[in-house]
Order: C-alpha cells, then structure tokens, then sequence
C-alpha cells in the first residue's frame, strides 16, 4: 500500500516511524513532514490543509490510504472533502469528518455534547461579547480559580487558569477582543477541578472501540508544573494511577455514553478521538476532546502499539475493528521533550542540533526541526524534538530518556527535569 500521513511534528514522525514498520506499507509519503520523517518515507512539501493539492498529490503517487496527523485539516473537512471529489473518493482518510471533529473545533459545541449525553465533564458557561457585563459578573461571583477557553482552535494556546476574577475579566476582555483571533469570539468559562491528568485515546471505526494504552502529559513549561501552558513538556505510559478500576469508570463514565451520544444524535465518528481527563478524586471527568492522537503523548503511545498499525486502520476503514484486537508491548514507555528557551512564548530558531548520533536505546522523534542551506539539521520551533525510551518500569525509562536527552545539544536547549516525578 502506499499511505500519505498529513502533518509535520514529533506526534507525525511517531506516527511515521510506526507506519514505515509495517509490511503492508510499500511507500510512506508525508505531507508536509520533517526531517525526521524524512527517515521513514518522502516527504512532500505540501501542506496538510491544502486540499486540492494533497488529491493531485494522491492521484500521482496511487495512495491507498490517507492517515491524518493534527486537528486543522479534520476541523478544515478534509474527510469530506475526499468523500465528495470522485477522484479521489475511494481513497480512506484515517479521521473523523468535519461534524464530528467539531468535538475539537468548538469547545462549546463539546461541552454542550457532554451535557446532553450525561459524560462526566466540570460545569461551564459560554459568553461572547455581547454579554461581555453579564460574563464580568459571573465571574466576580464564581469561586476562584477559574477556566477559560476559546472555543475554536488556538494552536493548544486558549486556555488560561486564572487566579482572582480580576485576572478572569481581563482575560475574559482580550479573548473577546481578538488575543486568539475568531477562536476566542466565544469564551467557555468552566469550573477548576483539583486532582491529576491523564489522556486516554480510542480509535474507533464509528460502530466499535478499542482503548490505546493510557497515558499522562506534562502541559506546564517549568519543573513543579509551573509556568505557562504548552502542548505538552513529556509523557509516561502507562501512568501508574490509570489502574483498571479505574479505565472501567472511564469506560462507563465517559468512552460509552460519548459514543452512544455520537449515535444517538447521528454523527458518525471514525479515527481517534482523544479524552483529556481528570482524575478527581478518584472521579474521571473530561477537560477537553480532540479528534486526534495527542502530542507527545503519541510518541509514547505507538510504541506501545503492538500490532501492525495499518491492520488497525485498514480495520477502521472498513468497519471491522472488532475483529483486530489491539496488542499492548507491555513495556512502560516515557517521552522528553527537549524545546526552545523561551517556548511557549518567544524563542530563537536556527541553532545547529549535534549529538542525536550519540543517543542510544531510544527514539528521537523530531518535531520543530529544519535543514539550513548547508544541510545542516537546526532548530526551528518550539518543541524541537522527543526523545522516548522503553523501560522495565517508568524509572528506568525515564532514566534512559534523560540520559540521551543530555547527549543532544543545541543552544538554547530547553527541558524540564522532572518529568515523571509524581508517578
Ligand atoms: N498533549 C496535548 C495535546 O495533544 O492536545
């Protein structure tokens, strides 16, 4: 088969390095990709979200399958877009279609879906701002901290945790006014839970599920989990608190009644769908859903995965995921994310990255990485790369992901130390 998988960070070369191992795959092709996935296939340099060129794309390299890496292009429409063209129709794309991406796309739309459909989720209102006095006053009366979000996609950046209702209306004040472009013309304001996060993924094929191994990310940029928000600074799986009792809860609580609500209010939903969770009190509840694998929480998720990954979405495609059991290396896997000083806010790009040749028993995988005109490999984003590693217990894989993060060096290098350390 000849697969395309759109998308171009660290969760996209996971995914690469998981789909190059399969047998089936005779050509990867990434669009637009980087230099790590580079490795695993050609990397083509097109964007994820332009869809006509990704069919002509499609048309000349006889791709079979699609596989859809971030959220743009599913909240874009890119499912549907391949089902309406003819050309390209018989093409499966590995991923929800825009309605029911909108479980990411909006926050509102999510948390007003969780509401109807009985799943565990902290209370919330939404204002824009026209209600902008109404929105002052609940938040001078709601018990603080509290949550807001911008209800579209803010490139993992629109949602802040403020401390006073001071803080709160003037955040409140600046999403409503353009801080988050149109994402933030709705604010979800939404009640703070106490407790720990974890992320549990399905893959579905719209009729059954298969729950990938649990696992947690760590979103805030400074040891201690302080400091601003980011995508995330490294992940663990499986954590040790995701216990069976527990995942049973999160079964019942949350997975069945979305996927029966998904049912019941037709809205077919096939690819993985992604449940950010809190455990409150030994509660689940649900902070947010995406419509796509997590980052980084993919590059300790595949290589967790067992199976040949294209028998599970050959199985999504064509319904029959009950039959493909998933198959878990038992193996805990840990994740390092070495950034850019400065990341989440400014950073400097362009510094030459040495040392990945010297890591041992790991995978590095790259994410906001570049080759310069002399074809060196530099630093061009925020999060630059992951470097995941196998342990007998989360210990010792965090204790190998460490020691190959110290081995790779670039100025500017940026990691947190204690990833892993309430485990
Ligand atoms: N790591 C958080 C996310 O992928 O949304």
């Amino acid at each position: 088969m000849n697969i395309l998988l759109l998308g171009s960070g660290g969760r996209e070369h996971a995914m690469a390095w998981k789909i190059a191992q399969s047998k089936q795959c005779d050509q990867l092709f990434i669009a637009p990709g980087n230099p790590g996935t580079a490795s695993c296939g050609k990397n083509i340099a097109v964007k994820a979200t332009d869809f006509p060129a990704l069919a002509t794309v499609c048309l000349e390299n006889k791709i079979d399958m699609v596989v859809v890496g971030p959220e743009d292009p599913l909240v874009a429409g890119v499912v549907d877009y391949f089902a309406s063209n003819p050309a390209i129709a018989h093409i499966p794309v590995i991923g929800p279609n825009k309605q029911a991406a909108q479980l990411e796309g909006s926050k509102a739309f999510a948390k007003a879906f969780m509401i109807r459909n009985k799943v565990q989720t902290p209370a919330y209102k939404t204002f824009t701002a026209s209600d902008s006095a109404a929105a002052h006053e609940y938040l001078k009366g709601h018990p603080m901290p509290v949550v807001l979000k911008a209800d579209g996609l803010a490139a993992g950046k629109g949602v802040v945790i403020c401390q006073t209702a001071e803080e709160a209306i003037v955040e409140f004040d600046q999403m409503v006014s353009g801080k988050f472009g149109v994402a933030g013309n709705t604010v979800v304001v939404e009640q703070f839970l106490t407790g720990i996060e974890l992320t549990v993924i399905i893959l579905t094929d719209g009729k059954t599920y298969t729950i990938l191994p649990p696992s947690k990310d760590y979103k805030r940029v400074g040891d201690g989990d302080t400091g601003l928000n980011t995508g995330g600074m490294g992940a663990v799986s499986p954590p040790p608190f995701a216990t069976e009792a527990f995942l049973d809860k999160v079964k019942e609580k949350i997975i069945d009644p979305t996927m029966m609500g998904l049912k019941n209010e037709g809205i077919h939903y096939t690819g993985f769908l992604y449940f950010g969770l809190f455990n409150s009190n030994g509660e689940p509840y649900v902070i947010e859903f995406n419509c796509r694998m997590g980052d980084p929480e993919t590059q300790v998720i595949m290589p967790r995965i067992a199976n040949d990954i294209i028998d599970l979405y050959k199985a999504v495609a064509q319904g029959t995921l009950a039959s493909q059991p998933l198959i878990t290396d038992p193996r805990p896997c840990t994740t390092v994310i070495l950034a850019s000083h400065g990341y989440p806010g400014v950073f400097e790009k362009g510094y030459a990255i040495t040392g990945i040749e010297n890591t041992e028993q790991c995978m590095v995988f790259q994410a906001g990485t570049a080759l310069n005109n002399n074809g060196e490999l530099v630093t061009a984003g925020g999060r630059v790369m992951a470097v995941s590693a196998y342990g007998d217990d989360i210990a010792s894989a965090l204790r190998t992901s460490y020691i190959n993060a110290g081995r790779i060096y670039y100025e500017s290098r940026y990691f947190r130390r204690d990833i892993g350390w309430d485990m």
